[in-house]
């Protein structure tokens, strides 16, 4: 059974994706130890709660430090033995501590085709303002592996969304999150479960079955 651990910062629609696919068995050998929001009074606890997963909020700005941060997430997570960390709408970063206590072992969904509209400053609804105000056709999400660099990491999945001309960033968020985020994130973790993805380097291979 792989124990994943969740971080999360806001509406935790990704979280209840992979939920989802817990429960319908799509995900098997999968269970969700601990959810830990950044933020408190985010919806996502909610949905944790709603399906007893235990759920608590290590809120950033409590911290003075990235380096204090770090090592309180990763008490909490080595408490709860995680073996994956799945950033699911987590809107902090992770520092040098945490990212070498579960290097490669940590992912994160983003809401654009890395290396475009990513990096700091790049989250939530804006990636998709970008999107618009740049004019691109094609846009999408991605699943990476964690480096110290924002979005940095060795790509696991993307998947393209194309632009309308009468998209809004609203609309073309829900319809990255519908056709591209709640596929891609919890297909990675299956991946990841199964043993299949081999990192070489910047790139990360796919072990077929
Ligand atoms: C998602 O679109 C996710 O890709 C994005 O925040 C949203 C959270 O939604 N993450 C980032 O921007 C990370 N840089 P959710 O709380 O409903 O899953």
């Amino acid at each position: 059974m792989l124990k994943i651990g969740i971080l999360v910062s806001g509406g935790g629609t990704n979280l209840q994706a992979i939920i989802d696919k817990i429960e319908n068995g799509y995900l098997k050998d999968c269970s969700i130890v601990t959810v830990v929001s950044s933020r408190p009074g985010v919806f996502a606890l909610e949905r944790a709660k709603n399906h007893n997963i235990p759920a608590c909020c290590i809120p950033r700005k409590e911290f003075e430090s990235l380096n204090d941060y770090d090592e309180a997430l990763v008490e909490h997570f080595k408490k709860y033995q995680a073996e994956l960390i799945v950033m699911a709408g987590f809107l902090s970063m992770a520092g040098e501590k945490f990212n070498t206590a579960y290097k490669h072992r940590i992912i994160n969904i983003h809401p654009s085709l890395i290396p475009s509209f990513c990096g700091k400053g790049f989250y939530g609804i804006i990636p998709h303002q970008k999107v618009i105000e740049y004019g691109v056709k094609v846009t999408g999400a991605t699943v990476h592996f964690v480096e110290l660099e924002y979005d940095s990491g060795p790509i696991i999945l993307q998947k393209a969304v194309c632009v309308k001309d009468d998209d809004t960033p609203e609309t073309l968020q829900k319809r990255v999150m519908e056709e591209a985020e709640w596929t891609i994130l919890p297909e990675a973790i299956k991946l990841f479960s199964e043993g299949r993805l081999k990192v070489e380097g910047r790139k990360v291979k796919i072990i077929e079955n």
